[in-house]
Protein backbone atom coordinates (compact mmCIF):
# COMPACT_ATOMS: atom_id res chain seq x y z
CA UNK A 1 0.00 0.00 0.00
CA UNK A 2 1.64 3.54 -0.35
CA UNK A 3 1.09 5.80 2.04
CA UNK A 4 0.00 9.71 0.86
CA UNK A 5 1.76 12.01 3.11
CA UNK A 6 0.22 15.02 4.82
CA UNK A 7 1.20 18.68 5.13
CA UNK A 8 1.98 17.77 8.52
CA UNK A 9 3.95 15.01 7.37
CA UNK A 10 5.87 15.99 4.60
CA UNK A 11 6.90 19.18 7.07
CA UNK A 12 8.69 16.79 9.09
CA UNK A 13 10.05 14.43 6.37
CA UNK A 14 11.85 18.29 5.19
CA UNK A 15 13.06 18.52 8.52
CA UNK A 16 14.92 15.22 7.98
CA UNK A 17 16.17 15.90 4.65
CA UNK A 18 17.72 19.29 5.21
CA UNK A 19 19.74 17.78 7.45
CA UNK A 20 20.50 14.96 4.98
CA UNK A 21 21.76 18.02 2.68
CA UNK A 22 23.44 19.46 5.45
CA UNK A 23 25.28 16.24 6.59
CA UNK A 24 26.60 16.42 2.26
CA UNK A 25 27.39 19.48 2.44
CA UNK A 26 29.57 18.92 5.45
CA UNK A 27 31.11 16.08 3.99
CA UNK A 28 31.79 17.83 0.62
CA UNK A 29 34.00 20.32 2.64
CA UNK A 30 36.05 17.63 4.31
CA UNK A 31 36.41 13.88 2.24
CA UNK A 32 40.12 13.85 1.92
CA UNK A 33 42.73 11.34 1.19
CA UNK A 34 43.80 9.83 4.21
CA UNK A 35 40.28 9.50 6.07
CA UNK A 36 38.99 5.73 6.99
CA UNK A 37 35.63 5.51 6.13
CA UNK A 38 34.59 5.41 9.85
CA UNK A 39 36.30 9.09 10.20
CA UNK A 40 33.42 9.93 7.63
CA UNK A 41 30.34 7.46 9.57
CA UNK A 42 31.27 9.92 12.75
CA UNK A 43 31.09 13.24 10.53
CA UNK A 44 27.05 11.37 9.39
CA UNK A 45 26.28 10.53 13.21
CA UNK A 46 27.27 13.87 14.70
CA UNK A 47 26.03 16.13 12.16
CA UNK A 48 22.44 14.01 12.41
CA UNK A 49 22.66 14.21 16.30
CA UNK A 50 23.48 18.09 16.73
CA UNK A 51 20.42 18.63 14.38
CA UNK A 52 17.80 16.41 16.51
CA UNK A 53 17.95 13.50 13.83
CA UNK A 54 18.34 10.14 14.77
CA UNK A 55 20.60 8.28 11.86
CA UNK A 56 17.97 5.80 10.91
CA UNK A 57 20.34 3.30 9.06
CA UNK A 58 22.18 2.16 12.70
CA UNK A 59 20.01 -0.73 14.10
CA UNK A 60 18.20 -1.34 10.80
CA UNK A 61 17.74 -4.96 10.35
CA UNK A 62 21.02 -5.13 12.36
CA UNK A 63 22.90 -2.19 10.50
CA UNK A 64 26.21 -1.60 12.44
CA UNK A 65 26.49 1.70 11.22
CA UNK A 66 25.42 5.59 11.04
CA UNK A 67 25.92 5.48 7.16
CA UNK A 68 26.35 2.91 4.58
CA UNK A 69 30.00 3.84 3.01
CA UNK A 70 30.95 2.27 -0.47
CA UNK A 71 34.19 2.77 -2.21
CA UNK A 72 35.11 2.05 -5.90
CA UNK A 73 33.47 -1.51 -6.23
CA UNK A 74 31.40 -1.08 -3.36
CA UNK A 75 28.19 -0.67 -4.76
CA UNK A 76 25.80 -0.04 -1.75
CA UNK A 77 25.99 -1.00 1.94
CA UNK A 78 29.55 -0.66 2.63
CA UNK A 79 29.88 -0.80 6.44
CA UNK A 80 32.56 1.79 7.89
CA UNK A 81 35.64 0.88 9.10
CA UNK A 82 39.25 2.18 10.73
CA UNK A 83 40.63 0.17 8.30
CA UNK A 84 39.03 1.14 4.69
CA UNK A 85 41.55 4.52 4.49
CA UNK A 86 40.75 6.24 1.27
CA UNK A 87 43.05 7.43 -1.26
CA UNK A 88 43.33 10.00 -3.87
CA UNK A 89 41.59 8.93 -7.18
CA UNK A 90 38.93 6.98 -5.35
CA UNK A 91 35.16 7.56 -5.45
CA UNK A 92 33.46 6.80 -2.24
CA UNK A 93 29.41 6.62 -1.98
CA UNK A 94 27.96 7.98 1.52
CA UNK A 95 24.29 6.66 1.93
CA UNK A 96 22.12 8.11 5.03
CA UNK A 97 18.64 8.29 6.13
CA UNK A 98 18.00 10.58 8.93
CA UNK A 99 15.02 10.00 11.04
CA UNK A 100 13.52 13.43 12.89
CA UNK A 101 10.33 12.74 14.86
CA UNK A 102 9.62 10.04 13.19
CA UNK A 103 9.36 10.56 9.48
CA UNK A 104 12.78 9.87 7.59
CA UNK A 105 14.64 11.44 4.53
CA UNK A 106 17.23 9.09 2.44
CA UNK A 107 19.26 10.27 -0.07
CA UNK A 108 23.09 9.26 -1.38
CA UNK A 109 26.02 10.92 -3.20
CA UNK A 110 28.84 9.35 -4.65
CA UNK A 111 32.16 11.43 -3.76
CA UNK A 112 35.79 11.93 -5.05
CA UNK A 113 38.57 11.65 -3.30
CA UNK A 114 41.17 14.37 -4.22
CA UNK A 115 41.32 14.35 -8.10
CA UNK A 116 39.32 11.16 -9.84
CA UNK A 117 39.96 9.11 -13.59
CA UNK A 118 37.80 10.61 -16.50
CA UNK A 119 37.05 7.04 -16.12
CA UNK A 120 34.97 7.52 -12.41
CA UNK A 121 34.50 10.49 -13.03
CA UNK A 122 32.00 10.01 -16.38
CA UNK A 123 30.67 6.87 -14.50
CA UNK A 124 29.74 9.43 -11.62
CA UNK A 125 28.35 12.08 -13.63
CA UNK A 126 26.16 9.80 -15.50
CA UNK A 127 24.36 8.01 -12.51
CA UNK A 128 23.84 11.52 -10.83
CA UNK A 129 22.33 12.39 -14.43
CA UNK A 130 20.39 9.20 -14.61
CA UNK A 131 18.55 10.32 -11.24
CA UNK A 132 17.86 13.63 -13.27
CA UNK A 133 16.11 12.46 -16.10
CA UNK A 134 14.10 9.83 -14.01
CA UNK A 135 12.71 13.23 -11.93
CA UNK A 136 11.19 14.18 -15.78
CA UNK A 137 9.10 11.01 -15.44
CA UNK A 138 7.68 12.16 -12.18
CA UNK A 139 4.43 13.67 -13.09
CA UNK A 140 0.98 12.58 -11.76
CA UNK A 141 -0.91 10.42 -13.82
CA UNK A 142 2.66 8.48 -15.02
CA UNK A 143 3.74 5.22 -13.61
CA UNK A 144 6.38 4.12 -11.57
CA UNK A 145 7.27 2.21 -14.92
CA UNK A 146 8.20 5.32 -16.59
CA UNK A 147 10.99 6.16 -13.67
CA UNK A 148 12.44 3.01 -14.13
CA UNK A 149 12.40 2.64 -17.44
CA UNK A 150 14.20 5.87 -17.80
CA UNK A 151 16.62 5.37 -15.52
CA UNK A 152 17.85 2.09 -17.12
CA UNK A 153 17.61 3.72 -21.01
CA UNK A 154 19.84 6.29 -19.65
CA UNK A 155 22.60 4.14 -18.17
CA UNK A 156 22.17 1.58 -20.85
CA UNK A 157 22.80 4.20 -23.89
CA UNK A 158 26.16 5.45 -21.40
CA UNK A 159 27.44 2.21 -21.66
CA UNK A 160 26.72 0.92 -18.18
CA UNK A 161 24.34 -1.60 -16.39
CA UNK A 162 21.77 -1.11 -13.82
CA UNK A 163 21.69 -2.91 -10.46
CA UNK A 164 18.97 -5.62 -10.63
CA UNK A 165 19.08 -6.67 -7.26
CA UNK A 166 18.21 -3.54 -5.50
CA UNK A 167 15.98 -0.86 -6.13
CA UNK A 168 14.19 2.81 -4.64
CA UNK A 169 11.27 2.93 -2.55
CA UNK A 170 8.48 4.73 -1.01
CA UNK A 171 9.59 6.07 2.49
CA UNK A 172 7.76 7.97 5.21
CA UNK A 173 7.64 6.64 8.56
CA UNK A 174 9.45 3.72 7.59
CA UNK A 175 12.35 4.11 5.53
CA UNK A 176 11.23 1.73 2.83
CA UNK A 177 7.78 1.94 1.78
CA UNK A 178 5.45 0.84 -1.24
CA UNK A 179 6.36 1.74 -3.55
CA UNK A 180 9.71 -0.41 -5.29
CA UNK A 181 11.43 1.70 -7.74
CA UNK A 182 13.39 -0.74 -9.71
CA UNK A 183 16.28 0.89 -11.90
CA UNK A 184 14.72 -1.25 -14.85
CA UNK A 185 11.62 -1.94 -16.50
CA UNK A 186 8.99 -1.10 -19.36
CA UNK A 187 7.14 2.11 -19.48
CA UNK A 188 3.45 2.33 -18.48
CA UNK A 189 3.25 -0.07 -15.69
CA UNK A 190 3.14 -0.21 -12.29
CA UNK A 191 1.58 1.94 -9.40
CA UNK A 192 0.37 5.08 -10.40
CA UNK A 193 2.08 8.50 -9.25
CA UNK A 194 -0.05 10.72 -7.24
CA UNK A 195 0.40 14.23 -5.36
CA UNK A 196 1.91 13.12 -2.13
CA UNK A 197 3.35 10.21 -2.31
CA UNK A 198 7.61 10.24 -1.34
CA UNK A 199 9.63 8.17 -3.27
CA UNK A 200 13.40 7.49 -2.91
CA UNK A 201 14.89 7.58 -6.89
CA UNK A 202 18.31 5.81 -6.69
CA UNK A 203 19.94 4.88 -9.69
CA UNK A 204 22.95 2.35 -8.51
CA UNK A 205 25.02 2.12 -11.57
CA UNK A 206 27.90 -0.64 -12.45
CA UNK A 207 30.43 0.31 -14.91
CA UNK A 208 31.26 -3.15 -16.23
CA UNK A 209 28.97 -6.62 -15.97
CA UNK A 210 25.44 -5.95 -13.81
CA UNK A 211 26.12 -8.88 -11.65
CA UNK A 212 26.81 -8.52 -7.80
CA UNK A 213 27.80 -9.99 -4.99
CA UNK A 214 27.61 -9.67 -1.17
CA UNK A 215 30.42 -9.82 1.38
CA UNK A 216 30.62 -12.65 3.95
CA UNK A 217 29.71 -9.91 6.12
CA UNK A 218 26.05 -9.88 5.00
CA UNK A 219 25.59 -6.31 3.91
CA UNK A 220 28.36 -5.03 1.52
CA UNK A 221 27.70 -5.05 -1.90
CA UNK A 222 30.14 -5.14 -4.79
CA UNK A 223 30.34 -5.30 -8.28
CA UNK A 224 31.36 -9.00 -9.41
CA UNK A 225 33.99 -8.44 -11.90
CA UNK A 226 35.95 -5.41 -9.62
CA UNK A 227 34.60 -2.42 -11.71
CA UNK A 228 33.93 0.45 -10.26
CA UNK A 229 30.18 1.45 -8.96
CA UNK A 230 28.54 4.58 -8.41
CA UNK A 231 25.22 5.44 -6.42
CA UNK A 232 22.61 8.68 -6.43
CA UNK A 233 19.83 8.96 -4.50
CA UNK A 234 17.45 11.89 -3.32
CA UNK A 235 14.04 11.92 -1.35
CA UNK A 236 11.34 13.33 -4.01
CA UNK A 237 7.67 14.74 -2.76
CA UNK A 238 5.27 14.51 -5.81
CA UNK A 239 2.75 17.34 -6.05
CA UNK A 240 0.16 18.30 -8.15
CA UNK A 241 2.08 20.58 -10.61
CA UNK A 242 5.51 18.01 -10.39
CA UNK A 243 7.55 17.45 -7.54
CA UNK A 244 10.10 19.09 -4.76
CA UNK A 245 13.61 17.26 -3.53
CA UNK A 246 14.20 17.29 -0.22
CA UNK A 247 17.35 15.92 0.42
CA UNK A 248 19.31 18.39 -1.89
CA UNK A 249 21.42 21.69 -0.05
CA UNK A 250 20.70 25.22 -0.54
CA UNK A 251 23.57 25.61 -3.60
CA UNK A 252 24.00 22.00 -4.57
CA UNK A 253 24.77 21.55 -8.26
N1 LIG B 1 19.70 3.99 2.63
C1 LIG B 1 19.58 2.75 1.92
C2 LIG B 1 18.57 2.96 0.82
O1 LIG B 1 18.82 3.76 -0.02
C3 LIG B 1 19.30 1.57 2.81
C4 LIG B 1 20.35 1.33 3.79
S1 LIG B 1 20.17 -0.20 4.49
C5 LIG B 1 20.71 0.03 6.07
O2 LIG B 1 17.50 2.42 0.76
F1 LIG B 1 20.63 -1.10 6.69
F2 LIG B 1 21.90 0.51 6.07
F3 LIG B 1 19.96 0.91 6.66
CO1 LIG C 1 17.02 4.52 -0.50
Amino acid sequence: MVNIKSAREITLMKEAGRVVGLVFKTLEESIKPGMSTLDIDQIVEKTMLDNKCIPAEKGYYGYPASACVSVNDTLIHGIPSNKIILKEGDIVSVDIVANYNGYMADACRTFKVGRISERAERLVNVTKQAFFEALKAIKVGNHIGDVSSTVQKYVESNGYNVCREYTGHGIGRDMHEDPAIPNYGKEGIGVRIEPGMALCIEPMVLEGRKDTRVLPDGWTVKSRDGKLTAHYENTVIVTESGYEIITMYEGEE
